[in-house]
């Protein structure tokens, strides 16, 4: 995700976490603010391009190599790279936030990760291969060229919140989904997005989370398949389609984060 999507969900994350949890990360991430997780959440994007971040670069996305429209799915042994994904990356940084032996910086460090992998799996084109998650695919959006990886990651939900200033308008759209979850049109679906939740085994949780998010793929990002979408205008049609699909797919990894979290921190306790 943009900025947008990013802060969004861990604004929402923080609005489900155990008060234990919140404690426990406003501690550890020096913070006593009520956006302590909302402004890490960009950190891991700000250092991938970066001498030392480099070796993360790969961590943001799992290159599903199936065959949209016609078949979707994920196969962790294909397609995750030698140098990590974003399943690897999320079960290795939830492992070192649990790790006592290491010192506060690098579970920070960690925690700051976890947050941001959350975010990222639950990009639909952040589990796909199809020139590189989209970014190689030309489109147009309100008649001006992006390639569709951008209008996923940020266009799409700049048009259905508003553009503005990030943080507050991140504020204002996880205020939202924080009250689809709790009382509005996600109340009843909530449980099951933390059915495939399994806090032991982080990487079939992973797992299970970008096949979901990689079905997307082939009914909302490609219906017609890859070649059909090149040159087409998409802030019609396209994004009143899409639009609610990326809304539940922020929902979901707020909402999911903030239980990932809450295990992490009692875990982490149990180990202390
Ligand atoms: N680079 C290669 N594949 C990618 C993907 N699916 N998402 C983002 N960046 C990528
Ligand atoms: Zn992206
Ligand atoms: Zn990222």
């Amino acid at each position: 995700w943009g900025g947008l999507g990013h802060i969004t969900t861990a604004y929402i994350a923080s609005n489900f976490v155990s008060n234990s949890t919140e404690a426990y990360l406003k501690q550890l991430l020096r913070s006593n603010e009520s956006d302590y997780m909302a402004k890490v959440a960009s950190w891991a994007d700000s250092i991938r391009y970066t001498k030392w971040g480099r070796f993360t670069s790969t961590f943001h996305f799992i290159d599903a190599h199936d065959n949209p429209p016609e078949s979707c799915n994920v196969d962790f042994e294909r397609d995750c790279k030698e140098t990590g994904c974003v399943i690897t990356a999320l079960a290795n940084y939830t492992e070192q936030s649990l790790d006592p032996a290491l010192p506060a910086w690098r579970r920070a460090q960690a925690a700051k990760f976890v947050i941001h992998f959350v975010g990222d799996l639950h990009q639909p084109l952040h589990n796909e291969d199809v020139s590189r998650g989209g970014n190689g695919i030309h489109v147009k959006w309100d008649g001006r060229d992006y390639n569709l990886h951008h209008v996923w990651d940020s266009s799409i939900a700049e048009k259905l919140i508003g553009r503005g200033k990030p943080y507050l308008v991140a504020q204002k759209w996880s205020a939202a989904l924080t009250e689809k979850i709790t009382g509005g049109a996600y109340a009843d679906e909530k449980e099951t997005w933390l059915a495939d939740l399994d806090f032991g085994d982080f990487e079939a949780t992973a797992m299970a989370w970008s096949r979901e998010c990689n079905s997307l793929v082939c009914e909302y990002v490609f219906p017609e398949g890859p070649k059909a979408i090149v040159g087409q205008e998409l802030s019609g049609e396209y994004y009143e389609k899409a639009a609610p699909i990326l809304e539940k797919q922020v929902a979901r990894a707020g909402y999911r984060m903030a239980a990932w979290l809450d295990r992490i921190v009692d875990e982490y306790k149990k180990r202390e």
